[in-house]
């Protein structure tokens, strides 16, 4: 007997599991993810609780002594990854990447802490002090002069690799000379088409020199760095784990905290008034140097509702251009504009379909009132799995499985939407 799709996600969980952390999948991506450790935790909630907080637990392996979570933790060096610890020099231990990921770890916790027991609420405590000091560093070092907008330095730090969101940061860079050859390893896994370009490479690469060889001093390149844009993603997926960080210090009686945390979501709300775009009608990602807007919805725009950022007219705007982009498209949320010039469907965050995403943009619009549209999202998400299987990422047009096979998250999310995690989450 074929097993069920839950049967194959677990499954999948169980393959990638490296004990205490799981990989990505297995090849393309041999070490812990930040954001992808968050979302895998949802899926072992649905058999492992205990396994569930490891994942979460192990995120904070890694972090910096000013609180930085990092993007990738390196607990063994594996010639199949490129970029791999001697790139990045972060002179910690273990070895890591030099930026951040989407901070979606306190959403997660406080999850767990609402629908679990005692034993939920110990874990919750013991790693609040953590989750505490991330979010302190995002506020601080992204956000220097306190504006409620906070930037990203490189594309990676926004899970979204190579969105056109980041087109105009990355013509606005120049590669130095002294870059030196280097080796790619992902194409070595996956169709070229289904990836990030050469030139976007060369540019990733020259953030990443310019962090190494300023030993990753956060102030500097947030000043001077050859980088600085503001994401959709970023901004809300903090101002929602800033509001369940915020939970959870109520929870724990911390009061000094909770200030602290209402002072932050203050300032995010009005700091994300400065990605609306008129002419988008949505949230959209900003170059910070120059101020320019990129005038494009993509599935980052549609996390606002997960945020509760935004008035309610621009709320309104916002789901009626999810109607119209849902409209172009068998299979929703795609990760650029269908009408949009720059649209590629099969190509990585330029237009295919990612669960991740999904989960939170269909657990924001039930919380604004448009249960039709979050129901759509969840089903299509479900409907992509059962039809391709639980790849990385999915062709909106098509519902093609596309990127890396046997998906940690992808298998995550799709256990977390069977057992309904999130359908009836508190605003
Ligand atoms: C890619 C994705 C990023 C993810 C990583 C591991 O870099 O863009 O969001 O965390 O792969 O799955």
């Amino acid at each position: 007997m074929t097993p069920s799709l839950a049967e194959q996600a677990t499954a999948i969980l169980r393959v990638n599991d490296r004990g205490g952390y799981t990989v990505p999948t297995k090849g393309l991506y041999p070490y812990q993810w930040n954001w992808d450790s968050a979302f895998a935790a949802l899926g072992f909630a649905a058999f492992d609780r205990d396994r569930a907080w490891r994942e979460i637990e192990t995120i904070f392996d890694g972090q910096w002594a000013d609180g930085m979570a990092p993007h990738i933790i390196f607990r063994k060096n594996d010639p199949s990854y490129f970029p791999g610890p001697g790139i990045w020099g972060s002179n910690t231990e273990p070895p890591t990447s030099g930026h951040s990921q989407p901070p979606v770890a306190a959403t997660i916790a406080r999850w767990l802490v609402e629908t679990g027991a005692p034993a939920d609420e110990k874990r919750a405590h013991a790693l609040f002090p953590k989750l505490m000091a991330w979010h302190a560093w995002w506020h601080r070092y992204r956000d220097p002069d306190a504006t409620g907008l906070v930037s990203i330095i490189h594309p990676w730090e926004s899970g979204r690799d190579n969105c056109p969101d980041w087109d105009p940061g990355m013509q606005a860079m120049t590669v130095p000379d002294d870059l030196g050859d280097y080796h790619r390893r992902d194409t070595d896994w996956v169709d070229a088409d289904e990836r990030p370009t050469h030139w976007t490479y060369d540019r990733y690469l020259t953030i990443v020199k310019f962090g190494r060889e300023c030993g990753w001093d956060h102030e500097r390149i947030h000043r001077d760095g050859p980088f600085l844009m503001a994401d959709p993603c970023v901004q809300f997926a903090l101002m929602r784990a800033d509001r369940d960080l915020h939970w959870l210090a109520e929870r724990f009686e911390r009061d000094r905290d909770r200030r602290t945390i209402r002072d932050w979501i203050a300032r995010d709300t009005d700091g994300a008034q400065a990605l609306w775009s008129d002419a988008a009608g949505g949230f959209v990602a900003r170059e910070m140097r120059s101020g320019t807007l990129v005038h494009a919805i993509t599935n980052a725009s549609m996390l606002a509702f997960y945020a509760g950022a935004g008035t309610p007219a621009q709320q309104a705007e916002l789901a009626d251009q999810a109607r119209q982009i849902l409209g172009e498209c068998r299979f929703g949320f795609p990760s650029w504009d269908p009408r949009q010039p720059g649209f590629e469907q099969r190509r990585y965050w330029r237009g295919p379909v990612w669960s991740v995403m999904n989960w939170m943009i269909a657990i924001g619009l039930d919380a604004a009132g448009h249960a039709d549209l979050a129901a759509r999202i969840r089903r299509d998400t479900q409907a992509l799995v059962g039809q391709s299987g639980f790849f990385e990422y999915f062709d909106p047009l098509t519902g093609d499985g596309l990127g890396g096979p046997d998906f940690t998250w992808t298998a995550a999310i799709h256990l977390a939407l069977d057992q309904e995690f999130g359908a009836a989450a508190a605003a």
